[in-house]
């Protein structure tokens, strides 16, 4: 069974993070996201409120997919938790070519931490191809609205109306 790791803050989870969930699905048997809980970061949203928002953004959008995706929180290394959770490989997804360098580098990284475990980028729909968690974080504290941008359990979490 091909498992694979998807790791992330997802502060907050995006479409252009789902659409990667969902192609990453299409090609493992079994998808892991898991989601960094940084304790040097406060967050808007703690670790298990992302998780337990993650969780139903899969089961509303993605329903066919959910029972082959688990989503949980980690903290440490990506490869720590990429073996706790037998995954071969870790997915990332690629926006633009500036998201590249940073993602190579951790590839590198994760490759010399652990040689066993693969890398595999997926590329990030065009439509979704400007979205950032950070300009979402940004634009829900500013009173914006984020509707199709973010799922509508996300949208709730933020305080934003959203239909999606
Ligand atoms: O969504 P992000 O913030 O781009 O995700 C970054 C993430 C979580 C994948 C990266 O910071 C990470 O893997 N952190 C865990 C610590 C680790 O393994 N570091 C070594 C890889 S460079």
């Amino acid at each position: 069974m091909n498992v694979a790791i998807y790791p992330g803050s997802f502060d907050p989870i995006t479409y252009g993070h789902l659409d990667i969930v969902c192609r990453a699905a299409g090609v493992f048997d079994r998808l892991v996201v898991a989601v960094l809980v940084n304790t040097r970061k406060t967050p808007p949203l703690d670790g298990d409120s992302r998780t337990t928002v993650i969780r139903r953004a899969i089961e509303d959008e993605l329903p066919d997919l959910a029972d082959r995706i688990e989503v949980v929180s980690f903290d440490g290394l990506t490869v720590e938790a990429a073996r706790r959770h037998g995954a071969r490989f870790v997915v990332r997804g690629l926006r633009a070519v500036s998201d590249f360098e940073t993602e190579l580098q951790m590839a590198h990284f994760n490759r010399k931490l652990a040689p066993s475990v693969d890398t595999v980028f997926f590329m990030t729909a065009l439509e979704y191809a400007y979205l950032s968690s950070s300009l979402v974080r940004e634009i829900a504290r500013f009173g914006g609205d984020v509707r199709g941008m973010v799922p509508a359990a996300v949208a709730e979490q933020l305080g934003r109306p959203s239909v999606g």
